[in-house]
């Protein structure tokens, strides 16, 4: 978020360096129930970003200090791999992944029904494949599909994209370029039944008028992913039924 760059990054028939409008997300693909060895999990790609999401549990909180007698902990790992972005970047747990990590669990924490299972731990493992800006929002509406995958009770899924400012433009779901030579990256994280926010954070400077439309643009796109997310859970269960029926 330098904002200072040569590079156009909306031009002036308001598109942007992916040919997208100002307006307009990235394309989206969800598939739950990719690996078979978790619970549940989730394949999700974003524009350029790629998520696997495995998620494990209930299961006995370990370590043992870490339970809660009222209710489940829910531990995420957010992992960005060495080759997911242009820099090798350095293996292993940094600042910025317990960062992700904490909020994810945390907004997690708001939809999962943790108080049916007291001591219990549910394990939510977030890999980044390839990154391009939003893995947070990726790596969680990924979460939430595989927490559903694996049949935990929850209050609703989380969809999660970010809005923001590129080129003195409002802009919904920033690319890299954006990320890095933008005025403002907002990510957002919903419950679509209650419009209520579960995350929200903002990196940048925008007006209060330009937030209120990048959050408008930003709910609706919410709901429209938690649409595909809904989707993609249709089409697992619709799977596993007839897998069933056969056997
Ligand atoms: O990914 P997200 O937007 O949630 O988080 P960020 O910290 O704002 O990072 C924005 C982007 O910078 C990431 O999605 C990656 O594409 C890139 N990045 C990177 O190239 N190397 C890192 N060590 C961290 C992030």
């Amino acid at each position: 978020m330098s904002g200072h760059t040569d590079m156009v990054l909306v031009n002036d028939d308001g598109i942007r360096i992916d040919g997208r409008k100002c307006d307009e997300k990235r394309p989206i693909k969800i598939e739950a129930g990719v690996l078979k060895n978790a619970d549940g999990s989730c394949y999700l790609e974003i524009g350029k970003n790629k998520v696997l999401c495995a998620v494990y549990g209930p299961r006995e909180c370990r370590p043992k200090h870490m339970q809660d007698p009222t209710k489940a902990v829910i531990q995420v790992r957010y992992n960005m791999q060495a080759y997911s972005v242009s820099d090798r970047k350095r293996p292993g747990t940094d600042r910025r992944s317990v960062e992700i990590s904490k909020l994810i669990s945390e907004a997690l924490s708001s939809v999962v029904m943790t108080e049916l299972y007291p001591r219990a731990s549910i394990d939510v493992y977030i890999e980044i494949l390839q990154a391009n800006a939003g893995t947070r929002c990726a790596g969680l509406s990924a979460a939430s599909v595989a927490l559903a995958d694996a049949g935990i009770p929850m209050r609703d899924l989380v969809p999660a994209i970010a809005c923001g400012k590129a080129d003195g433009h409002v802009v919904l779901d920033l690319n890299k370029e954006e990320d890095n030579y933008g005025q403002a990256d907002v990510p957002l994280a919903i419950i679509p039944s209650t419009d209520e926010i579960v995350l929200l954070q903002m990196d940048g400077n925008m007006t209060r008028e330009e937030l209120d439309r990048g959050l408008d643009m930003a709910f609706g796109a919410a709901h429209e992913l938690n649409e595909i997310q809904r989707d993609a859970l249709k089409r697992r269960y619709t799977e596993k039924a007839s897998k069933e029926a056969s056997e």
